[in-house]
């Protein structure tokens, strides 16, 4: 636009000054030739009247000469005479070369020249009458008046070429006036165009010139904010012109390759940067070789990584330019790689979890199954003492087999969870006691108090569990003796910690540390002890489940577990447990009360899916004397509610029954025909219907399985004898649905 804009101001410019320059010349050159023309003119007229003036003095002259030769006779007056006749015959000559070029002149000189011969000849006749006859012939011939009217004749005629030039000299001057007039108007109209041109060029400069101006700051606007661009990018650039020296870069290029600030210039070639990487961080950045052999195309690029000496991590990526040049871009990798470490580890952490989930639960019903059927053998083999040890001995097996599924199941985060706000001021030194005869007296257990603890929210049982299992390490790695400390501490773990911790919720967390003064972990160590069976234990000294259970646990239950470990000095194991908005309940000791049985049979709908399960469960249910009825599924629990209407006191089902009617589903109908009956869940996993979030509902009864005798047949005792006095508390029964109870001793 600029660049068209000043072609045609220059364009306009040239024609104009070619325009005024021929207009110019060509008014010069009519007014030289005008000037010259009426200088011809002007001359040539002053000549024809000048000549008529002098052929009028010449007459004058002749005639004076005769007169007074005629009236005295005497010769001497006739030299005027004789001079002027020869000067008339020469002016009138002259006159008509003069004014041959003028049709009318030369008709008045056509018609002078006889006069003027007749006027001479008369002239000459007088003075010859004179001379020869004597003054009266001469003066008769005088008084004939002829010579008199030819001298009117004669100026007559001079009067009117006299008249007549000046009329043609007055028309040349007014013709030569009116050229230039007329040139003066052309001067001025082409001044007047040319000034024109020139402020119509002058304006075309101008918006040209702002133009150019618009745009220069408007690139200078584009370059401040391309720089603005690459000084705030996390990534460093930097630019190399066709010659390879660096020609443009941002503050990160420097600080990505700690370049000092000598180096980082204008002009600085890409050898010298090559050679100085070379000396603190070896072979860094691509050698002038390597350069000239890979040659990416365009719109391609060379990327390579490089670890640097300081343990960062730097990827570089070489990029063409259409010039010839290319450019660097250095993208710290070191924040990236740990990110993607934690995610990996995060996630090989679920994937393991999930794993094992689905192993703990298939494993525990074979469990239930081995277990209640050695129980019950158990039972049958009262005489028989020595197989009744080898069958505890095969149940000690089993129950170590589902302390270890438990555990699995902890650590894929699938255990059912009651979490209850804790006082940790309390539970801990609580725990103390058990643990001091468990570590055995060569341990030091210390214990550090301190005042105003938050509540944390978990589930107590398996707390105790975590920090029995964190004990138990810290006794193996001090084998010679050694300090356990358990403390505690209110935390605050803020955004910044929890965008470098995966799974971490910012917040408020109540810590456990359990610390020892054993003999540490190597880091290779630290990284994996959280993996399920991995142990550096001798074979048969350590399952590698007692961490993996701790870290289940604490995840399930929204925590965060972190580990600190120095060879030789010792391990500090953290436990961060969300902090509860309510405060601790008084925890009433648990005691293992003898099973009352009740004295008349209760009926018991079971409804398993796995046969073997079902039937064990049978086993046990009547062994104790309960009547049983059950079924394979939902569809077939139900129809048998409903031909034992009156009869069922409990249900007692899996929670994961095949086909459209689960567990809860179940329970749910069973509600709406017999709303007394209580129900009891019995599941192997606990992803399912009952556990959210790892929190069983409210209300609701589950034994895990697999479960034991004596377990089992508490548990039924125990919701039977709650049925039995919440349906005493009401009255009376409220319709013709509800069964009651039969009586429930105790
Ligand atoms: N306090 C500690 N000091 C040193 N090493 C420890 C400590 N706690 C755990 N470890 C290391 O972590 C590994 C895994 O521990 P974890 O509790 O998961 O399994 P384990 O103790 O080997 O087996 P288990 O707990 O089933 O008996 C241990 O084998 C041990 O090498
Ligand atoms: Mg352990």
């Amino acid at each position: 636009m600029t660049k068209h804009l000043v072609a045609r101001a220059n364009l306009t410019v040239l024609i104009m000054l070619i325009a005024v320059l021929a207009l110019v010349g060509g008014a010069t050159w009519n007014q030289i030739d005008m000037a010259r023309s009426a200088r011809l003119w002007t001359q040539r007229a002053n000549d024809v009247l000048l000549t008529i003036k002098d052929l009028n003095i010449a007459l004058r002259d002749a005639e004076t000469g005769q007169r007074g030769y005629l009236l005295t006779g005497r010769d001497t007056y006739l030299s005027p005479y004789n001079s002027s006749i020869a000067h008339v015959t020469r002016l009138a000559g002259k006159l008509q070369r003069l004014a041959n070029d003028d049709s009318i002149e030369r008709d008045s000189i056509a018609a002078l020249d006889p006069i003027l011969q007749k006027k001479l000849e008369e002239l000459a006749q007088t003075i010859v009458l004179r001379r020869t006859v004597g003054l009266d012939a001469a003066l008769t011939a005088v008084n004939t008046d002829a010579g008199r009217n030819y001298t009117v004749a004669i100026v007559a005629i001079l009067d009117k070429m006299t008249q007549h030039e000046n009329i043609v000299l007055a028309q040349h001057q007014q013709t030569a006036d009116t050229r230039a007039i007329r040139v003066r108007w052309l001067v001025i109209s082409g001044i007047v165009l040319a000034a024109i041109a020139l402020v119509w060029a002058a304006r075309m400069l101008n918006r040209a010139w702002s133009n150019a101006y618009v745009l220069e700051a408007q690139q200078r606007q584009v370059a401040s904010q391309l720089r603005a661009s690459l000084d705030s990018l996390t990534q460093g650039v930097g630019v190399f012109s066709p010659s390879r020296q660096l020609v443009n870069w941002n503050a990160c290029f420097q600080s990505l390759l700690k370049l000092p600030k000598a180096l980082v210039r204008n002009g600085t070639s890409y050898t010298t940067l090559v050679d100085y990487l070379a000396e603190s961080e070896g072979e860094f950045l691509e050698t002038e070789a390597q350069l000239r052999l890979s040659r990416p195309k365009r719109n391609e690029s060379i990327v390579y990584s490089r670890h640097c000496s300081d343990g960062s991590q730097v990827e570089i990526r070489r990029s063409p330019m259409p010039d010839g040049g290319f450019i660097l871009t250095l993208t710290d990798m070191t924040k990236r790689a740990q990110a993607e470490a934690v995610l990996r580890e995060s996630q090989k952490m679920q994937a393991i979890g999930q794993l094992t989930g689905g192993i703990a639960h298939d494993f525990n019903n074979l469990l239930t199954v081995v277990l209640g059927n050695l129980e019950l053998v158990n039972s049958k083999l009262a005489n028989a003492p020595d197989l009744q040890k080898k069958i505890e001995r095969a149940s000690w097996a089993a129950r170590r087999g589902a302390t270890l599924t438990a555990q699995l199941l902890a650590f894929a985060r699938k255990q059912p969870l009651s979490p209850k706000p804790i006082d940790l001021a309390t539970a801990l030194p609580d725990l103390v006691p058990l643990l001091t005869r468990t570590l055995g007296e060569h341990i030091d257990i210390r214990y550090v108090e301190r005042a105003g603890l938050w509540p944390a929210m978990a589930d107590a049982a398996q707390l105790e569990n975590a920090v029995l299992n964190l004990a138990l390490n810290a006794r193996d790695a001090m084998p010679d003796g050694g300090r356990l400390t358990i403390e505690t501490a209110n935390v605050v773990l803020d955004e910044e910690y929890a965008r470098l911790h995966s799974e971490v919720t910012p917040g408020d967390y109540t810590m456990v540390a359990v610390s020892d003064t054993g003999h540490g972990m190597r880091p290779e160590i630290v990284s994996r002890v959280f993996e399920p069976f991995y142990t550096t234990k001798a074979e048969g000294k350590g399952t590698g489940l007692g961490l993996a259970m701790v870290f289940g646990f604490v995840k399930q239950s929204g925590g965060h577990v972190k580990i600190y470990s120095e060879v030789d000095a010792g391990t500090t194991v953290r436990l961060y447990l969300p902090r509860s908005i309510e405060e601790a309940q008084a925890t009433s000791t648990q005691s293992i009360e003898p099973v009352v049985m009740p004295s008349s049979a209760a009926t018991i709908l079971v409804v398993e899916d796995e046969a073997a399960v079902r039937e064990v469960t049978i086993a046990i249910l009547k062994d104790f004397g309960f009547k049983v009825i059950s079924a394979a599924d939902g569809e077939e629990g139900l129809r048998l509610l409903g031909t034992h209407i009156g009869e069922i006191d409990l249900l007692l089902t899996d929670v994961m029954l095949p086909g459209e009617l689960r567990g809860r589903d179940l329970a749910q109908r069973v509600a709406a025909l017999r709303p007394d009956v209580p129900v009891l869940y019995m599941s192997g996993y606990t992803e399912n219907s009952i556990v959210h979030h790892g929190r069983l509902d409210d209300g609701v009864n589950l034994i895990g399985k697999p479960f034991s005798r004596d377990n089992l047949i508490r548990r039924i005792v125990g919701i039977l004898q709650d049925s039995a006095s919440t349906s005493a508390t009401n009255d009376e029964p409220s319709g013709g649905n509800v069964v009651s109870l039969k009586s429930w001793p105790g």
